[in-house]
């Protein structure tokens, strides 16, 4: 009995101690933590490597090869695009084509607008970065306080007058840049984050630091005062727009949609509404017999916006409404919607 279990627990000794042998701990990671939680899509790993012990580094987030590099120095730092819920970081270090070392890591993207994903799995937490004390990275960045550029005021009634001219802004300035530069590199920015004002929400005596100023939406309120006026009052409200949460459709820095919405439109109404992507409740409501007929949702020009493309915002407004269902300016059961569109069409 005695001998078997010594000879078991060898080999469970040998079976763990031969990854070690493959991989010699040459990468240490900095950041990210395992299990940690992020919102959005973009993670920041830093490492560190022995001069000369790899000659690439390969980054797979779930096994998809998201970020490769040459490394020159001891120190390197990179970021990688995240999906939503799990994902499942392989760092590999690699020298003439053999895998040196290889580290994983989990990191979960949490997101309300998919309901499995809204709270992240047993073990998993937010790992609030600026809450330690990264003194190896203050070597090369300068991460110890904020500074007045940070923090510049935004009037939003002159900003499209002031900073619409200036196309690229040069954030020397923004002590946020050198590392943070990937959020804004999508094609549409927000205001504040283009000029790099990352203070103007995020608070640096906040505990944790740079938590957001106000819970969003008085956030965004607090700029967007005739948001707040044009929909104040309406009979009635979106559940997530009443619920507080504009960032389940708006992603607070930038995307690669107008108005920085995180998906395009209607990717975004289909991920709750499902039913409602083929558009036969446009038509079945109007004309007995149809329900199996569909009416474009998407993939055509709107008649009634010039430049834009159909989509589900093309009838509803995703915010309030004085008409049921959202129904942007007219009566629902009435053809003056339809007239909108079909009118036009005729010249
Ligand atoms: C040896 C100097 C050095 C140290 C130490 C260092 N960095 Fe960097 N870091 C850089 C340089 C240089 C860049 C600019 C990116 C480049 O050109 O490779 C950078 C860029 C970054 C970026 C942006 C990467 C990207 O894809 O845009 C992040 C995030 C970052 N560093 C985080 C950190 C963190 C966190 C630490 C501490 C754990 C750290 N860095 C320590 C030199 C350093
Ligand atoms: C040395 C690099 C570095 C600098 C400089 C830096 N950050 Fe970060 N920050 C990070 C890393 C790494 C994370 C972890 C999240 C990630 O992967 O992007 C982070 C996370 C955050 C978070 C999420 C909360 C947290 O603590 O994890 C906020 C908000 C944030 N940074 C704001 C700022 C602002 C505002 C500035 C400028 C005043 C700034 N950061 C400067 C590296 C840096
Ligand atoms: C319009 C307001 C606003 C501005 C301006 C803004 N942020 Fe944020 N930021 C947010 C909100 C809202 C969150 C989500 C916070 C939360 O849920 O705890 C956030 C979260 C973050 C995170 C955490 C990312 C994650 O995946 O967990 C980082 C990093 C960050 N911001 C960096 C920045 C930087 C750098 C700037 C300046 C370029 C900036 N922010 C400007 C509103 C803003
Ligand atoms: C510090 C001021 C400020 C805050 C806070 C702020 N914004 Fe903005 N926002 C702006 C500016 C400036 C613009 C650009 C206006 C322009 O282009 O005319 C803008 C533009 C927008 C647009 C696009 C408008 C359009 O017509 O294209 C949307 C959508 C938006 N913000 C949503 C939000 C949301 C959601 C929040 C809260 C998370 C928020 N904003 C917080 C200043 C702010
Ligand atoms: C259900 C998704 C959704 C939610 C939640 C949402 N929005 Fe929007 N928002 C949109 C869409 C879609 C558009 C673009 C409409 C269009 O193209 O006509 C938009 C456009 C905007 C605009 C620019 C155009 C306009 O109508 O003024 C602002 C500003 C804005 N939203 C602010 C907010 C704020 C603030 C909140 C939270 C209180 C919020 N949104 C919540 C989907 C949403
Ligand atoms: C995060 C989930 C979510 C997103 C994203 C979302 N909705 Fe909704 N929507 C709801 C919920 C919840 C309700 C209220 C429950 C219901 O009546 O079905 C609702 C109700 C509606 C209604 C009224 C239903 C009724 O019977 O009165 C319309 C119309 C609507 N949404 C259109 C849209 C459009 C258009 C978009 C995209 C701009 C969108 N929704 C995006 C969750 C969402
Ligand atoms: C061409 C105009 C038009 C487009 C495009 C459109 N809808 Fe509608 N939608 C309507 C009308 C009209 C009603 C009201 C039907 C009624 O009163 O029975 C409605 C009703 C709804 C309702 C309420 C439930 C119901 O079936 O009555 C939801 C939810 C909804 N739409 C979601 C969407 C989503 C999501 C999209 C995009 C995929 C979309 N709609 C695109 C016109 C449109
Ligand atoms: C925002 C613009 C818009 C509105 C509003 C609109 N439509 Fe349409 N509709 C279109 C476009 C675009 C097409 C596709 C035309 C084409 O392919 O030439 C279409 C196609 C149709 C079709 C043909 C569908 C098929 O089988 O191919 C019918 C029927 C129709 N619409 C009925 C309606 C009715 C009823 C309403 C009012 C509830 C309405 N539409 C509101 C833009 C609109």
């Amino acid at each position: 009995m005695r001998i078997r279990f010594i000879y078991y627990a060898f080999s469970i000794f040998l079976l763990f101690s031969l990854p070690a042998e493959a991989g010699q701990n040459i990468v240490t990671v900095h950041y990210p933590a395992e299990r940690a939680v992020m919102e959005f899509n973009l993670l920041s790993i830093s490492l560190s490597l022995p001069q000369d012990s790899a000659d690439l580094i390969e980054i797979e987030v779930n096994s998809k090869i998201r970020a490769s590099i040459v490394p020159r120095r001891k120190f390197e730092c990179l970021t990688v695009p995240l999906e939503l819920g799990i994902n499942e970081l392989s760092i590999k270090a690699k020298k003439e084509d053999k895998i040196v070392d290889d580290v994983a890591l989990n990191v979960f993207r949490r997101s309300d607008l998919v309901s499995k994903y809204a709270k992240p799995p047993a073990g998993f937490e937010k790992n609030y970065f600026h809450m330690k004390d990264h003194s190896q990275c203050a070597t090369c960045h300068h991460v110890l306080e904020p500074t007045e550029a940070d923090n510049e005021a935004i009037n939003i009634e002159a900003y499209a007058a002031e900073v619409s001219e200036k196309k690229a802004v040069v954030p020397s300035e923004s002590s946020c840049y050198s590392c943070h530069r990937e959020i804004t590199s999508y094609s549409f920015v927000h205001g504040p984050n283009f000029v790099w004002s990352c203070l103007t929400c995020h608070d640096s005596q906040a505990e944790p630091k740079y938590s957001i100023k106000y819970p969003v939406p008085e956030l965004c309120y607090k700029c967007h005062v005739e948001q707040k006026k044009r929909r104040s009052g309406k009979k009635s409200y979106h559940a997530p727009y009443i619920t507080e949460k504009c960032g389940i459709c708006h992603n607070p820095h930038a995307s690669e949609n107008p108005c920085r919405l995180d998906q395009p439109i209607w990717l975004l109404c289909v991920a709750c509404h499902p039913d409602h992507g083929d558009g036969r409740h446009v038509i079945a409501a109007y004309f007995w017999g149809t329900r199996h007929r569909k009416h474009p949702t998407h993939g055509v020009p709107d008649p009634s916006r010039k430049g834009h493309e159909l989509t589900c915002a093309s009838c509803h407004d995703a915010h309030a409404s004085d008409s049921p269902k959202f129904i942007t300016k007219y009566d629902t059961r009435s053809f003056d919607l339809c007239m909108k569109c079909h009118m036009k069409n005729k010249h």
